[in-house]
């Protein structure tokens, strides 16, 4: 988590680098800073506790410091309490060296022993500050330059980072490294920036350097040089970015979430559309640019999906509609115990990673060890350039876009639709779905786009249901199958950003002990998409209804008798159940933003939270 920005050029820093910080504030936003060199003075360094704006009203939004220099912050604490103290850029006492950086240096402690018994000073409790003063103590003892002096701290350092590093005897120039981080560069009419995500310099330029695992740079005027760790230069390839910068504003939208909600009709258009062909009035999946063969999927014995959060929720319901329409056993794994528990896999177990940002550190970790075990891997990666979308074996690119509001929606969405067509490709591929039955499903699929479409329409009547429940403690979400699937998302978009406490419960689970937590007024929303199990799951609903429970209901047109038992009734258009949880679940997000908005919470911002979870 935590952002950084820097820039170099002919322009002055400070408001770049502010302007860039804007746009990472979702990954971290409890404290920020910047320091700025002009020419070959010592650099300023400015820091402000809480939101960006205090630190952009301390500098007059950057014109109060002067230069073309300079690198940035916003910080998501991991050591240290959010205080100006513990805020970014960090420097040695004597301004050395003056850096930023996000990630987590593990073995902070024993080398800032080492450091102090070579009388280096702490001020701060972060691991930063020892990073910095540790390529400091390099620098000075082996007088080797930057590049060499920050390839033995990173041989030194364990952990992940993203680092952006100023030298005294440098003047003009950044030096940057990364291990498990993001971080990319871009260059445009002799100015270079750097940031740890595309959207924070896409305003300037869409020509961007991915940097390398364990690689760094040297960043001046209009150039980067990129080295490897034995300091040897390294050749990078330009790469343009297609997303426009407008894509990373609200645009006419009060909150990211929302103006993300509203984007799923046309990104799940898209991921869908990335991934068939039309031949002859026919569709099929065209699997090409995954680089996965129907040979390779004909060879897969099972599956396992590792991710995390909403991720690890869209391989739920996946996990359904795999076993279903391809009859190939799938196993949804979270990825933080997945990489932990020794887990057993056969020889052609695919091992699915799904992730947004393609950094997630349990994410990855998972993803190294399925290669490890020499299985295949497969991405499903919303980022471009990211690790994940870098080191899998097969990638699967979904077209959400940035997503910039930290609880996820429109990247949820095409999360699944990329596992619906995994589903049907594999289906194929084992001989459980004929062209006739892929036509027909795909077909089904671009519908989705419109009945999103439709769901949306509903959404003034679920801000006026979502506003009588601002005040609720409890809620719980019910369901059976794929509707249970649905629910644990409905239930993580509530508690994120409302704080209000929800759990997600496999209907007929409940009374098996949860249930003695109902009474008078407690909030239950059962989800009934799919047909077989909707009396099974009404039957549960009334249980609760008995016991006191508010029942608010979701299910598709036509279930209207619904409305006998639910005291508020939600219907979305039918589709073919197995994609059911892409209508059901636009409610679900659409209510819990209502009711964070109701309380007048930071939508977009949630407490304690992040985008891209880059710590374990
Ligand atoms: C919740 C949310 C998180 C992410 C999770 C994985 O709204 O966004 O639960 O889904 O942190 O992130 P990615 O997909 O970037 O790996």
């Amino acid at each position: 988590m935590c952002g950084i920005v820097g820039f170099v050029g002919k322009k002055q820093a400070a408001p770049v680098l502010l302007d860039g910080l804007s746009k990472l504030e979702y990954r971290g936003y409890d404290s920020a800073g910047l320091a700025v060199r002009d020419g070959e003075k010592d650099p300023v360094i400015v820091k402000a506790k809480g939101r960006l704006k205090i630190l952009s009203e301390k500098t007059a939004d950057g014109d109060a410091v002067k230069g073309g220099c300079g690198i940035g912050h916003t910080r998501w604490a991991t050591h240290g309490e959010p205080s100006e103290n513990n805020a970014h850029p960090h420097c040695s006492d004597d301004m050395n060296v003056v850096g930023v950086h996000n990630g987590i240096i593990e073995n902070y402690v024993e080398l800032k022993e080492k450091l102090q018994r070579h009388d280096y000073k702490f001020y701060s409790e972060t691991d930063t500050e020892v990073a910095i003063k540790l390529i400091d103590y390099y620098y000075k003892k082996y007088q080797v330059g930057p590049i060499d002096a920050i390839a033995k701290t990173m041989v030194r350092v364990r952990g992940s980072y993203a680092i952006a590093v100023m030298f005294k005897d440098y003047p003009g120039e950044i030096y940057v490294a990364r291990k498990d981080s993001p971080m990319v560069i871009g260059i445009k009419d002799g100015q270079t920036y750097m940031a740890s995500d595309v959207p924070a310099i896409l305003k300037y330029t869409n020509q961007i350097y991915y940097i390398g695992n364990m690689e760094m740079a040297r960043l001046d005027e209009g150039k980067a040089t990129f080295f490897n760790l034995d300091g040897d230069e390294v050749e990078k390839e330009l790469h343009t970015i297609e997303w426009d910068a407008e894509a990373a504003e609200k645009g006419g939208f009060e909150h990211f979430m929302m103006k993300e909600i509203y984007e799923q009709p046309k990104v799940v258009e898209d991921t869908i559309n990335s991934a068939i062909k039309e031949e002859k009035n026919q569709l099929s999946v065209d699997l090409s640019a995954v680089g996965i063969t129907e040979e390779d999927l004909k060879n897969v014995s099972d599956i396992v999906i590792a991710a995390c959060g909403s991720a690890w929720h869209t391989g739920m319901v996946n996990q359904y509609v795999i076993e279903d329409l391809a009859k190939v056993p799938v196993r949804v794994e979270l990825a933080s115990e997945f990489r932990y528990r020794n887990p057993l896999l056969n020889p052609n177990t695919l091992v699915i990673v799904v992730s947004q940002s393609g950094e997630t550190a349990d994410t990855l970790a998972a993803l190294r060890e399925a290669k490890s075990r020499g299985n295949k891997t497969l991405g499903i990666v919303n980022v471009v350039g990211s690790s994940i979308a870098r080191e899998a074996d097969y990638v699967l690119q979904t077209l959400a876009g940035p997503e910039i509001s930290v609880a996820t929606t429109k990247a949820y969405s095409c999360q699944l639709v990329a596992g619906y067509v995994l589903a049907i490709a594999l289906g194929k591929a084992k001989g459980h779905i004929d062209a006739k039955k892929e036509n027909e499903l795909l077909t089904e699929m671009k519908t989705l786009p419109a009945k999103i479409e439709k769901v949306l329409e509903e959404k003034e009547r679920l801000q006026w249901f979502a506003s009588k429940f601002a005040n609720v403690h409890d809620v719980f979400y019910i369901g059976r199958g794929i509707d249970y699937a649905v629910c644990l998302e409905g239930s993580l978009k509530l508690k994120e950003i409302s704080y209000i406490h929800s759990e997600a419960y496999a209907a007929g689970e409940l009374k098996h002990g949860t249930i003695s937590l109902i009474e008078d007024g407690t909030l239950v929303i059962g989800c009934i998409t799919q047909n077989d199990l909707y009396e099974k799951t009404i039957s549960n609903m009334v249980e609760v209804k008995s016991r006191g429970a508010y029942l608010c209901g979701v299910t598709s047109y036509g279930h209207y008798n619904l409305e006998d038992t639910a005291d508020f009734s939600i219907f979305v258009p039918k589709t073919d159940e197995h994609f059911a949880a892409s209508l059901a679940v636009i409610p679900l997000q659409i209510i819990g933003y209502f009711i964070s908005v109701a309380k007048g919470l930071d939508v977009d911002k949630p407490r304690n939270l992040a985008k891209s979870v880059t710590v374990e």
